[in-house]
């Protein structure tokens, strides 16, 4: 590519509304102008969930706003775009449908090219635009919508190798917050309120590790909380702040294990490939998770390979990692049309079997 190039990029896959202005410069390096990120929990906090049909409507009436914002934040006039790039799925399909409708029209208004991205490969790509990692590199996707490894292998090329065959993690941690009365946010409250917990007075289980391969499964484990918290119930009437403590801190332990186990599968099926500087790569909200971020550090160092974890706010959803894919796809594909459509399920990699888990985002592949 010869000359820079400015995208504007929006997301509105789950329940976040989010627009990015980025500009890749003739030497190839990428900045980040400006990145907004509209979160909607509070619309959703009640229900106990995202509900689709009200992140929806969120989305139709702030993408406009974002889309200002984020040009007047990169100082940037929409004169000045050379592409526009949209999460076409998978996700809520309504709201996928208003990033999509919004785009097609700014990308009409301008006369520019229009890049429907997936919002998987946004997440998977965000190493490149955050730490130059070269491909292929190990992708562990964890988020309260996602789980999965990819082998990310290029901007259009992955290969996945297991992936949750129920529930994300993040999803499990936020039913387990619900479960022990802890506050919002959920993830980071289970992790404080571990701090003081022994993991090892439940017992939990430690799902399909006796079975080979890289799938996951979080659904049981939440199940099995629930049961502990039932007896402790009918037990003494109640839960004492020890037992969120330990419940918190077992179930912590045991999706750490999980993940641990899993990786190093997933690593050594990497390995096969032979990469000339091997990364294990996180994404996903759970990635801030410390116990888990630092078993997974271990075990990139067990194996010798960099860790890398891209700072918080690309790790969780948001436009920039959509406009980056766009920029990798613009110089080795042609552009999309008019007739791009929203896609709520969306897998990166077709060669593999469907996953059948389906959570707060809808389709996990
Ligand atoms: O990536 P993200 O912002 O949105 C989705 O794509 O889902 O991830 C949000 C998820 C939530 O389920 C939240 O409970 C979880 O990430 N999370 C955490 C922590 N912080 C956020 N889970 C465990 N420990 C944390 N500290
Ligand atoms: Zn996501």
């Amino acid at each position: 590519m010869s000359r820079t190039q400015t995208v504007l990029a929006l997301e509105s896959s789950c329940d976040d509304t989010a627009a990015a202005v980025l500009r890749r410069q003739a030497d190839g390096s990428t900045d980040i102008l400006a990145s907004i990120v509209r979160g909607q929990d509070s619309l959703h906090a009640a229900f106990g969930g995202v509900v689709p049909e009200i992140a929806a409507r969120a989305h139709a009436e702030v993408i406009d706003l974002c889309v200002e914002q984020a040009l007047e934040q990169a100082a940037t006039p929409l004169g000045e775009i050379d592409a526009i790039a949209v999460t076409a799925g998978p996700g809520l399909i309504g709201g996928v449908v208003s990033g999509v409708m919004c785009a097609k029209g700014l990308a009409m208004a301008i006369g520019k090219p229009l890049y429907g991205i997936n919002h998987l490969a946004g997440h998977a790509l965000t190493p490149r635009l955050t730490d130059d990692v070269s491909y292929p590199y190990l992708m562990l996707l964890v988020s309260g919508g996602h789980c999965q490894f990819l082998l990310v292998l290029g901007p259009d090329s992955f290969k996945r190798l297991g992936g949750t065959i129920d529930d994300a993690p993040g999803e499990a941690f936020d039913k387990v917050a619900r479960l022990l009365a802890l506050p919002q946010p959920s993830g980071p409250s289970v992790e404080r309120a571990a701090q003081a917990g022994d993991p090892a007075r439940f017992g939990l289980p430690r799902p399909l590790l006796d079975r080979p391969g890289c799938d996951l499964s979080f659904s049981g484990l939440k199940t099995a909380v629930l049961r502990a918290r039932e007896a402790l119930i009918a037990a003494q009437g109640g839960l004492y702040p020890q037992d969120q403590a330990d419940l918190s801190a077992g179930f912590q332990a045991a999706v750490a294990d999980v993940l641990a186990e899993k990786t190093r599968r997933a690593m050594t099926l990497y390995l096969e490939v032979s990469p000339a500087r091997p990364a294990l790569c996180v994404a996903g909200g759970v990635a801030a998770n410390m116990t888990i971020r630092s078993v997974l550090e271990t075990i990139a160092a067990e194996y010798d390979t960099a860790f890398v974890a891209p700072p918080l706010a690309l790790c969780t959803d948001n436009a920039a990692m959509i406009g980056f894919a766009a920029l990798e796809r613009m110089a080795r594909y042609p552009p999309d049309d008019m007739t791009l459509s929203a896609r709520p399920r969306w897998p990166l990699d077709t060669t593999s079997p469907a996953l059948t888990g389906s959570g707060k985002k809808g389709a996990k592949s």
